[in-house]
């Protein structure tokens, strides 16, 4: 209520076309420690060397700024997931491929996101790797944490992870090297001609 949408005269497809590129959501989800956030950074490497604009979303610069006051309950996740959906819809309107590393772990909220975004631009990319393999490599000791009883709601142990029944892509972290995951990626976007 009273709050007018003004519309832009310079528009997405203008900013597309300035820009020399498409823009879409490369959405990762996958358990904490699958490689989302490695996968992305490299994703974003090769995309920005071949003149393409983006952007990274990951935990470190959304949960410590835009979403500092949400914790890992299910309603704080879900609305965490639910502003970066907004946010990522904003930088894609923009012109920006926009990549996100969130675990992500209700099926339901990754499917209310992508139904903020136009056909094949929401792109979900499944970093599928093991508990046993998160845990084993268990990065930031958070596992072992959970495991103990010292964090509730960890993902995994004593929260769920929904898996995507079929994402756009699915790269199998903890059976192939980070180079055939970022074929893949890439393999798949070149096959949408959304890079050239
Ligand atoms: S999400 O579920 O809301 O998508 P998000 O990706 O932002 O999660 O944050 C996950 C990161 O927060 C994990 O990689 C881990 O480092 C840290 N973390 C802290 N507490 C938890 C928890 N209870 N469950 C999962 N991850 C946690």
């Amino acid at each position: 209520e009273n709050v007018v949408w003004h519309n832009a005269t310079v528009t997405r497809e203008r900013r597309q076309k300035l820009n020399g590129h498409q823009s879409f959501v490369l959405w990762f989800t996958g358990l904490s420690g699958s490689g989302k956030s490695t996968l992305a950074n490299a994703i974003e490497e090769h995309l920005h060397q071949m003149n393409c604009r983006t952007f990274v979303f990951d935990g470190d610069n959304v949960r410590h700024g835009l979403c500092s006051d949400l914790g890992f309950g299910e309603e704080d996740r879900k609305e965490n997931i639910r502003r970066i959906g907004e946010m990522t819809r904003l930088f894609v309107e923009a012109g920006v491929i926009a990549m996100t590393a969130f675990i992500s772990p209700f099926r339901e909220e990754r499917e209310r996101v992508r139904e903020l975004f136009g056909d094949g631009e929401f792109i979900e990319v499944y970093c599928d790797c093991s508990l046993e393999t998160c845990e084993q490599r268990d990065v930031k000791g958070l596992y072992a944490k959970a495991r103990a009883g010292l964090i509730p709601n960890y993902t995994g142990i004593s929260s769920p992870y929904e898996a995507p029944e079929t994402p756009e892509v699915r790269v199998h972290t903890d059976t192939e090297s980070l180079d055939e995951s970022i074929d893949r990626v890439l393999g798949y976007l070149q096959e949408r001609k959304l890079i050239g």
